[in-house]
């Protein structure tokens, strides 16, 4: 079986959320179960000199974009036993970052373009295309539209995984007829049209032959209003080919065994767990005290993440007995809440707006609690590292966030977090208060560890579920 993925970003080439790491690292597993699987990515000016200096040339070609035609490279790597393929134009793509341009749908436009032509360059003709969020898209549009035709790509499957909904790749209905060479019977409601535009996400949802995301709950939640960002009602006619499979993370790259970053490693020891956390408060200037709670974010600070939550009840939170380490950058008015939370509160709370993994790793040690209330959370990995870290996560409800973490019960001692139902500040405040308290029960906080120690976040058996539906469809 041959898998190619086509995606926007991948760890450890370019990264802007957790899209990256699954790439990163699906794959790997994948390739254990005998699945011959290769990535496909754009070659963006900020991938590192090591990994660019190592690519080699295997096709130059050009292509045709409507009326345009380009210059296309393939270059290609191979990264720890997987081949990754590089799209090369300097024009789209020698740029900072990944997206933010005004012409990011020409960009991405040309990127499905060139993946669905590399194909025939790059001596892989895969049996699935593993097409990922709105970027990728238009894969399986243009494969209906201008290749199923063809003898050498006629057994191909496409298969749609949505992320994050909320991102959907909606531009002006000129652009895609002029880019793609479709025509109007595209463009009806049960094709491509959307708020009187046309979506990438929505084309890959309806011209691919499977969709899923990346846990149950979210695959239920995206049927509903509130979680489905307009496109609920699409999702309930498609809930017979909708599937929710929920992500892992990397067990070797993420063991806080090996991991280098931490200045003690350790397992299952809370007393090495206690050295990094003691290590950690000199480092960011917080009082030393190695039996105080530390509660931690690692995040964008978006909207998403339940920031809101936070800045309602900042006080509150602040009056706690706990200290509280923050990680990650985004809206200007979150690091500004929390730039002013330590100005306030020195002895309570260090912001750190940047990100830097070998802090991210140190903090995921160190800390006992990770707070994530998020708002919505398509699957979430910060709690999947924290566990992993034996961080006892406090998390909202929703997405992958509720079929990850099962809630503490006092009277079984079962469960390795804690959870709200209602995206509510005073719900949030509550949960953290009780965590707090538990922490400082020595039985309950046995129990928590113990419980994390038996589970099992490694990609194994969500890969199978991706193996066994690739299965399925090319039967
Ligand atoms: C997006 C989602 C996040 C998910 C990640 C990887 O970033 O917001 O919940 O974990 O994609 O699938």
């Amino acid at each position: 079986m041959k898998v190619l993925f086509a995606a926007s970003e991948a760890v450890p080439f370019a990264k802007t959320g957790g899209l990256a790491d699954v790439i990163g690292s699906l794959p790997k597993e994948l390739a254990k179960q005998g699945i011959d699987v290769r990535v496909i990515l754009p070659k963006y000016e900020d991938i590192p000199a090591a990994y660019t200096q190592a690519m080699e040339t295997v096709a130059t070609f050009t292509l045709e974009m409507g009326w345009r035609k380009l210059y296309c490279g393939i270059l290609k790597l191979e990264h720890e036993g997987i081949p990754f393929y590089f799209i090369d134009n300097e024009f789209y793509f020698h740029r900072r970052g990944c997206y933010g341009y005004g012409d990011d749908a020409e960009r991405f436009a040309y990127f499905c373009r060139a993946v669905m032509d590399s194909i025939q360059h790059i001596d892989f003709m895969p049996d699935i295309i593993h097409c990922h969020d709105w970027q990728a898209g238009m894969i399986p549009v243009l494969y209906r539209a201008h290749f199923s035709y063809q003898p050498e790509y006629a057994h191909m499957k496409t298969v749609m995984t949505v992320h994050n909904l909320k991102y959907q790749g909606v531009f002006a209905k000129e652009q895609f007829k002029d880019f793609f060479a479709l025509g109007d019977e595209h463009f009806t409601g049960y094709a491509l049209e959307q708020y009187g535009g046309g979506s990438f996400m929505k084309g890959g949802l309806l011209y691919s032959d499977a969709i899923t995301t990346v846990s149950p709950t979210y695959a239920e939640e995206i049927q509903t209003p509130f979680y489905g960002e307009y496109l609920d009602s699409l999702m309930r006619s498609q809930s017979q080919r909708l599937h929710g499979i929920v992500n892992g993370i990397d067990y070797t790259e993420f063991d806080p065994m090996t991991d280098p970053h931490l200045e003690v490693n350790y397992r299952d020891s809370l007393v090495k767990k206690q050295q990094n956390k003691v290590k950690l408060q000199e480092k960011l200037g917080l009082p030393v005290n190695k039996d105080i709670p530390m509660i931690a974010l690692v995040t964008r600070l978006v909207e998403q993440k339940g920031l809101a939550l936070i800045d309602r009840v900042i006080s509150e939170l602040m009056a706690l007995d706990a200290q509280w380490v923050i990680l990650g950058t985004g809206e200007h008015r979150y690091e500004q809440l929390f730039r002013w939370a330590a100005d306030q509160y020195p002895d309570k709370l260090s912001a750190n707006i940047l990100f830097d993994e070998g802090l991210a790793r140190q903090i995921y040690a160190s800390s006992d609690l990770f707070l994530m209330p998020s708002q919505f959370e398509p699957c979430g990995i910060g709690q999947l590292i924290a566990m992993r870290y034996r961080s006892v996560p406090i998390v909202r409800e929703t997405g992958g966030l509720k079929d990850t973490v099962q809630p503490y019960n006092e009277s079984t001692g079962e469960g390795t977090g804690f959870s709200f139902a209602h995206y509510n500040a005073h719900d949030m405040l509550y949960t953290v208060e009780r965590a707090i308290a538990t922490y400082h029960e020595e039985e309950a906080w046995g129990n928590l560890m113990a419980n994390l120690k038996k589970k099992d976040f490694s990609w194994r058996k969500s890969a199978q579920q991706y193996a066994s539906l690739y299965e399925q469809l090319i039967k």
